[in-house]
């Protein structure tokens, strides 16, 4: 069968897995488009073969809808991941799940409820092939347990109104999931460290971020966040363990030397080139596992599911908590199998 797939929301991250999904992606068709936008819509329609639906509810319920991709920004994604679940079809939602913890928990418990798993979040570094490398060194214990991550996350700039608190819930969350899923085990504290800001920082914006997350057995995580680097995207992440260490997002292409003293490659220009082969992956990967949920009845998410996007807002909430407080914040999370389905 072919998934015939709605998007909602086509900015900059819809507009890519919507061209992504019609282009690059096997047993899928984008059949429906919708956006606040109607031109920005019927644009996106018109280069993947799809029509407009201008109500994103409507284009949910549509007949000739099986699964449904959202990427509108945070605060509509619990109304439209809420409509998924009414309708029973598959969704991949882009982070944030929602933007706070208490209505995340609510969606994990609907979902629980209604025992289909139908949510997925779109946490895609777990389909970069180098964190899944860098997962299967920590299964295999060919290097023995992990111990700490040093993360850095650097943006080549942000859009004005980006403020301190979008550094922790846009940015920084995607460490909390990439820490979560490599370790393997829940974030217990978080500290968030403010250095001396870069010159183009403004009142609101304190920017680079220095991160420190504690483990559930008590291992540590640095992460620094630096949003308007004005130079690239860059991501990296080195894991130390009992008997070595391995380091990913090196960028170590080609090796050009291109004037007299100079020695270098490219860096990514942002995060669709430097994550190009993790979204295509997601989409493909959540594409084939949706079909054979809707073909054989019973539906599982193998990605990040609900409780992911739950937990990561968890964590931020209580960065936030911490950068305005300066203190290192404690985190509670209910048992996830307090919640059955979950
Ligand atoms: N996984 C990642 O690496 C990654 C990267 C970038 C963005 N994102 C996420 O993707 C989502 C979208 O981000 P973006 O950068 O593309 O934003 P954007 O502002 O570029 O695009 C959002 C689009 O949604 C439309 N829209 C707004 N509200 C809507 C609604 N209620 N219904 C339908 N359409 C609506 C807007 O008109 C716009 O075209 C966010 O949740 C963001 O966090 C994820």
């Amino acid at each position: 069968m072919t998934l015939r797939v709605a998007v909602l929301g086509v900015g900059l991250m819809g507009t890519y897995h919507a061209e992504t999904l019609a282009n690059r992606t096997s047993g899928v068709a984008v059949t429906v488009i919708n956006d606040f936008s109607p031109e920005r819509a019927q644009e996106v329609a018109h280069s993947t073969g799809a029509r407009v639906v201008s109500d994103p509810l409507e284009a949910i319920a549509a007949d000739d809808v099986d699964a449904v991709v959202i990427a509108t920004p945070g605060p509509a994604h619990e109304k439209q991941v809420l409509a998924c679940l009414e309708t029973g079809k598959p969704v991949l939602c882009e982070k944030p799940l929602t933007t706070d913890a208490e209505s995340s928990l609510a969606i994990v418990k609907a979902e629980a409820e209604l025992g289909k798993q139908l949510i997925q979040v779109g946490f895609m570094r777990r389909y970069d092939h180098e964190y899944a490398h860098l997962r299967g060194v920590v299964e295999s214990g060919e290097l023995g347990a992990p111990l700490l991550l040093h993360c850095a996350h650097r943006n080549k700039a942000t859009h004005p109104h980006f403020d301190s608190e979008m550094v922790v819930k846009d940015a920084l969350v995607h460490e909390v999931d990439v820490t979560r899923f490599l370790f393997g085990e829940e974030i217990t504290a978080v500290r968030i460290l403010t250095p001396a800001p870069v010159s183009t920082s403004h009142e609101n914006l304190r920017d680079p971020q220095f991160a420190i997350f504690e483990t559930e057995s008590g291992r540590m995580v640095d992460v620094e966040v630096f949003v308007n680097t004005g130079i690239a995207y860059e991501v990296r992440t080195e894991a130390v363990f009992e008997r070595g260490s391995v380091q990913i997002g090196l960028g170590m292409g080609a090796v050009h030397k291109t004037a007299p003293g100079v020695w270098g490659g490219p860096v990514t220009a942002d995060f669709r080139e430097r994550f190009d082969q993790a979204y295509a992956s997601q989409l493909q990967a959540w594409a084939d596992q949706s079909r054979k949920a809707i073909a054989s009845g019973n539906y599982v998410v193998n990605g990040p599911r609900a409780w992911d996007g739950y937990a990561a807002a968890v964590v931020c909430e209580a960065g936030v908590r911490a950068l305005n407080s300066g203190e290192r914040v404690a985190i509670e999370l209910p048992e996830r199998a307090s919640i059955p389905g979950a």
